[in-house]
């Protein structure tokens, strides 16, 4: 006779219990239908023109997107609206098949905000397995992804720039099973609580991954959970990669479980500069950091903390975001 203990210990480790669909290829119903190219007058040809034919009100609403490349820069700032691109894979980015590319720069734009190729100014979004780029390249913050929503969700999403690519800014966030590929503070904001999990951070020239612009003692943070760090395979030289400096003296970014694949420099964490190091307050911790990156003797600055095991336990979805209710757990591991 077995226990039901012994069965239970008996079964494999589920490590990943990762449980999107299995394709998502056809528009749920009564979605909005963004088609390039289409000339049916029930389908919208760019995402811009989806966006403005939404009804206003906060009723939920959902815009499919048929595969192709959208070259436009789209602000949306009705709430409660969930973005599918078309996809054999939904649970990963690496199948995506939506593009949405436009290449301003923060200089020519007025701000970090307004050079976002995708700009989120709402709350209640989810964004499924869509491919953001901006592609001015080096010379200027050129931001991605600019999110001002709470309560967002970016699943298997791909995110191209090279300084400042995804400005996490304020809100809960959360960012599961998704890219995000930059050289300088590409991941930074203020007051933002974001949650990375499943992620690949693909490093593409010399900087850090996150820039935490925390500047008082509130719930802001960026917590990571299990990522994997990369070279981007379009590289240009690399002098040094950190995980993050501080935008502001009380940055708050922790990294748990990380897999580290580019070298890394060994204090991890970098001052903001020599004449403002703003390293005052900073919460700047790891836990379980490894990896073929990973120098063999690291040397953290006093400043920055390896965290035990109980104290890393500390740090959950839960600890970061309080409300997890509308985080989709299919994306969750
Ligand atoms: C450390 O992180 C790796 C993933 O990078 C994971 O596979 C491993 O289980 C973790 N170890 C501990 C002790 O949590």
């Amino acid at each position: 006779m077995f226990s039901i203990f012994t069965i239970i210990s008996a079964l494999p480790l589920a490590v990943f219990s990762l449980s999107p669909p299995s394709s998502r290829t056809t528009p749920p119903t009564g979605a909005f239908i963004v088609r390039s190219g289409t000339t049916s007058s029930s389908e919208y040809a760019s995402l811009t023109e989806a966006v403005a034919a939404l009804p206003s009100g906060t009723s939920a609403v959902t815009i499919f997107m048929y595969p192709g490349t959208y070259s436009e820069q789209v602000d949306i700032t009705r709430a409660a609206v969930t973005i599918m691109g078309y996809t054999e894979d939904p649970g990963s980015y690496t199948s995506n098949q939506v593009t949405i590319t436009a290449g301003e720069s923060a200089g020519t734009a007025g701000s970090d905000d307004a050079s976002g190729t995708l700009r989120l100014h709402a709350d209640d979004i989810a964004l499924y397995n869509i491919d953001i780029k901006n592609t001015f390249g080096s010379g200027s913050q050129a931001i991605a992804l600019s999110n001002y929503g709470n309560q967002v969700g970016v699943y298997a999403c791909g995110l191209y720039g090279y300084q400042d690519t995804l400005l996490a800014e304020q809100g809960l966030q959360v960012y599961l099973q998704s890219y995000i590929e930059g050289a300088v503070d590409f991941i930074f904001g203020q007051t933002a609580q974001g949650y990375f999990e499943g992620n690949t951070l693909a490093v593409s020239g010399t900087g850090c991954i996150t820039a935490s612009g925390r500047d008082e003692d509130n719930d802001a943070i960026y917590l990571f959970n299990h990522n994997t760090i990369i070279k981007a395979s379009d590289a240009t030289t690399i002098d040094y990669t950190y995980l993050g400096r501080p935008w502001s003296d009380f940055a708050q970014v922790i990294f748990l479980n990380t897999e580290v694949e580019t070298a890394l420099e060994a204090a991890l964490w970098m001052e903001w500069s020599s004449s403002e190091p703003n390293t005052d307050h900073v919460v700047f911790a790891d836990y379980n950091t490894t990896g073929s990156g990973v120098p063999s003797s690291l040397d953290r600055p006093s400043w920055a903390t390896a965290l035990t095991s109980s104290e890393a336990a500390d740090y959950t979805l839960s600890s970061a975001l309080g409300t997890t209710s509308w985080v989709d757990s299919d994306y969750l591991m």
